[in-house]
């Protein structure tokens, strides 16, 4: 796959990558899941964010960020004037990692392992879509790109640098916005996540 994508449009690469991604068998997730849910966006787009994993509605529409964490992001990049579709959106994982209770599905971290195993795909993705700057919302995705995922409340909103020279911004992830219970925190929280999102924008 990498040998052809190497040689191939960027725009008829990301074709040839959902494509291949849609086989894919390097971890277990997506044999469970409906289907590994790729990316969105054109190559060459300035800003690609990266979250943790598809859930349960992402896994349902083939879609990233469509369910209520993606609602939480995308009221932060209208206010950001952030049009979706010119940015590239994905996961650090592909595939929806669950644990059926009932009729529901219910969300599971991804392990380490299983991050690295999907980090070929996003190494290839950002091959292809060669961002000026990475928003990384989770620790999911900080720990994808940068190697560790530690601390990220005290590493939000300044940029960090990647090995090839790309800069990630890290933020919270949406969802955990949707967790926190105190109204005033949740507000604050939410408020320091749409200034990231802003700060990303910014400076791609
Ligand atoms: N959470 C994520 O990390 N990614 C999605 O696509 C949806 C929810």
């Amino acid at each position: 796959t990498a040998a052809l994508l190497a040689e191939a449009a960027p725009e008829d690469a990301l074709g040839h990558l959902r494509r291949d991604l849609s086989a894919c068998a390097r971890c277990g997730i997506c044999a469970r899941a409906t289907a590994p849910v790729p990316g969105e966006g054109p190559a060459g787009a300035p800003l690609m964010i990266v979250g943790e994993q598809p859930g349960d509605h992402e896994d349902l529409a083939g879609r990233p960020f469509v369910g209520p964490a993606g609602a939480v992001f995308d009221e932060a990049a209208r206010a950001a004037g952030l049009d979706r579709g010119a940015a590239y959106i994905t996961n650090a994982v592909k595939g929806f990692k669950y644990a059926p209770r009932g009729k529901r599905r219910i969300h599971q971290r991804p392990d380490a392992g299983e991050v690295t195993r999907c980090r070929w795909w996003l190494d290839l993705e950002r091959d292809l879509v060669r961002p000026r700057l990475i928003l990384a919302m989770g620790s999911t995705a900080l720990a994808s790109l940068t190697g560790s995922g530690q601390g990220i409340l005290s590493r939000r909103g300044r940029a960090e640098t990647l090995a090839d020279g790309t800069p990630v911004l890290p933020a919270v992830h949406p969802a955990y916005l949707l967790r926190l219970p105190d109204r005033a925190q949740a507000a604050a929280e939410r408020a320091r996540f749409e200034a990231d999102v802003a700060r990303a924008v910014a400076l791609a």
